[in-house]
């Protein structure tokens, strides 16, 4: 698994003078079935998230409210992304490890997952990681 096949995705946004609605459907706009949905929220400035990799979970990470950065790293290239619009969403696939920071104030990190938590399906070791990134290429 790349960073390369991790990517920003357009979510549809439908506008009106009444505000803005997005959405998004399962196979059709994320490219896995949607099994669990969870959001970080009242996040302390400065907080770190994440710091682990998921061995066979999707997700798509949306910045439903604010801004923060998720930066990427499957073993050998690291990418950093900005998330601050709650119609675009960042796909991860599995066996990448992940850190959320520079989280603004009010920030809401909602998370659409492939699967349903499993604390087996987590590297929460980088080194543990790295070694299985590495044997997997
Ligand atoms: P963790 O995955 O470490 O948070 P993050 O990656 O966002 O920094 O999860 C924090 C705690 O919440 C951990 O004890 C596991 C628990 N948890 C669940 O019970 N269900 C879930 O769906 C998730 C994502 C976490």
């Amino acid at each position: 698994m790349s960073v390369e096949n991790c990517k920003l995705i357009e979510l549809p946004k439908i506008a009106d003078q009444r505000g803005n609605l997005t959405f998004i459907e399962a196979d059709r706009h994320v490219p896995f079935g949607i099994e669990r949905i969870y959001y970080l929220y009242d996040i302390p400035e400065g907080a770190e998230r994440g710091a682990h990799a998921h061995k066979a979970l999707h997700q798509l990470i949306v910045a439903i409210a604010g801004s923060f950065d998720v930066v990427l790293n499957d073993g050998t290239q690291r990418r950093r992304f900005s998330l601050d619009s709650p119609d675009k969403g960042l796909y991860v696939c599995p066996m990448m490890w992940r850190e959320l920071d520079n989280f603004s104030g009010g920030a809401v990190c909602m998370v659409l997952a492939s699967a349903k938590y499993d604390e087996d399906d987590y590297f929460r070791d980088y080194e543990e990681f790295l070694c299985a990134a590495k044997g997997s290429k």
